[in-house]
């Protein structure tokens, strides 16, 4: 089956189409069209993302990803391309619209119907405005094209990509353990199966990759901090930088598997009072920041899967791309659990993309859920 992806959680839009050969878990999968448009150079301008302009933006981009991803698929007789017009009036209704504008479904309708069996979309976790966007163009979508549309939890999104070697899944022995990492989220998750997730650790303030976009912002690097920190953190390990200041490593110990990155990006912000920001400090404290998460991260993971024996960790979300991250697991796992497998996602399907969305789609289509067409909202805060 030829499933249709979107994503608009936050600050990606993307479009992705991809084939399904087989029965999941053990399908092979072909990305037959990837388009992603990165908002990122218009957020860096204020900082961070604001909700009503990464709403703006993905209405305004999410009908040329489309069209881009259709078009790199080649399933419709003649490249498939709506009219500039129709793109005004598209962008204007998604905007504008909560509910299914009949006229955005009409554009659709009309235009050749590409051979696409499902549609997948992000519904949450992540900003309300901007998951709307995508959601209201799904229904659209598989109004106008008459084929399903499947919810996807975004989370689950960066699991499945995980999993994801370029052609099938990995096999998973359960229970499963995954380490979510992102801009908004820090958790612990217990797989005891496919879809059956326990969440047994969560962070009990600020997200591991916001702490990075703010420690970034304290050292006047541009967003998303993450990247920056972990570029100059790098060259200061490759120049035998070591820190004078010594950071704390909040809920170490803790006999749980929670985390805490306030304290220690309010450590960071103590230990910059009345410094002159010079390349020089961006260096040691990228290095001293990066050492001290990258250490809890490990540290909580390790009392996990050997709480739970589980022989498998998956890492996924965006701050999963760090390199520093990605060395300190693989060292503990040939160090400790030789045995066990690790899997780290790509690092070109590490932060959003809508391949990931379409790979956990094809799992939910796998168990047959129907979903009701009017009951599919945007939900922030959904939980796996
Ligand atoms: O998964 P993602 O693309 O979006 C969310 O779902 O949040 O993750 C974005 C987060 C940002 O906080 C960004 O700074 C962080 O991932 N990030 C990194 C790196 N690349 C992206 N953090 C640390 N090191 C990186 N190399
Ligand atoms: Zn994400």
């Amino acid at each position: 089956m030829n499933i249709l992806a979107i994503e608009t959680s936050c600050d990606e839009t993307a479009v992705s189409v991809v084939r399904a050969e087989g029965a999941f878990p053990n399908a092979t999968y072909t990305v037959l069209g990837n388009a992603l448009f990165s908002q990122i150079d218009i957020h860096r301008e204020y900082g961070g993302v604001f909700p009503a302009v990464a709403k703006r933006e993905h209405a305004r981009t999410i009908v040329p990803m489309l069209e881009r991803a259709l078009d790199e698929a080649a399933l419709t007789s003649t490249p498939y391309t709506l009219s500039d017009d129709v793109h005004e009036e598209l962008a204007t209704l998604l905007y504008r619209e909560h509910a299914l504008a009949d006229a955005l479904f009409a554009h659709l309708e009309t235009h050749e119907h590409p051979e696409i069996d499902a549609i997948a979309v992000t519904s949450g976790p992540g900003l309300e405005p901007a998951l709307w966007v995508g959601i209201n163009f799904a229904k659209a979508l598989s109004r106008a094209w008459d084929i399903p549309l499947i919810p996807v939890n975004h989370m689950e999104g960066h699991i499945f990509v995980t999993l994801f070697d370029g052609v099938k899944l990995q096999p998973v022995a359960f229970p499963a353990l995954a380490l979510l990492i992102s801009g908004g989220h820090t958790e612990l998750v217990l797989m005891h199966d496919w879809h059956k997730y326990e969440r047994i650790g969560t962070t009990r303030d600020d997200a591991v990759g916001e702490a990075f976009d703010k420690v970034a912002r304290m050292l006047n690097l541009p967003y998303p901090g993450g990247p920056e920190i972990s570029k100059l953190a790098t060259l200061a390990r490759s120049e035998g930088v070591v820190p004078t200041v010594s950071l704390p490593r909040p809920m170490l110990n803790t006999d749980d598997f929670d985390f805490s990155f306030s304290g220690l990006k309010t450590a960071v912000l103590y230990a910059l009072t009345d410094k002159e920001i010079t390349l020089a400090l961006q260096k040691e404290m990228a290095l001293a920041f990066e050492d001290a998460a990258a250490e809890v991260l490990v540290k909580k993971t390790q009392r996990a899967l050997d709480a739970h024996a589980t022989q498998t960790l998956i890492l996924g979300g965006g701050v999963a791309a760090n390199a520093h991250i990605r060395d300190s697991f693989a060292a503990l796992f040939a160090q400790e659990y030789p045995d066990r497998a690790l899997y780290l996602p790509k690092q070109n399907l590490t932060t959003d993309n809508a391949i990931m969305i379409a790979l956990a789609a094809h799992a939910q289509h796998a168990r047959g859920t129907v979903f009701d067409f009017d009951t599919i909202t945007a939900d922030g805060n959904l939980e796996l």
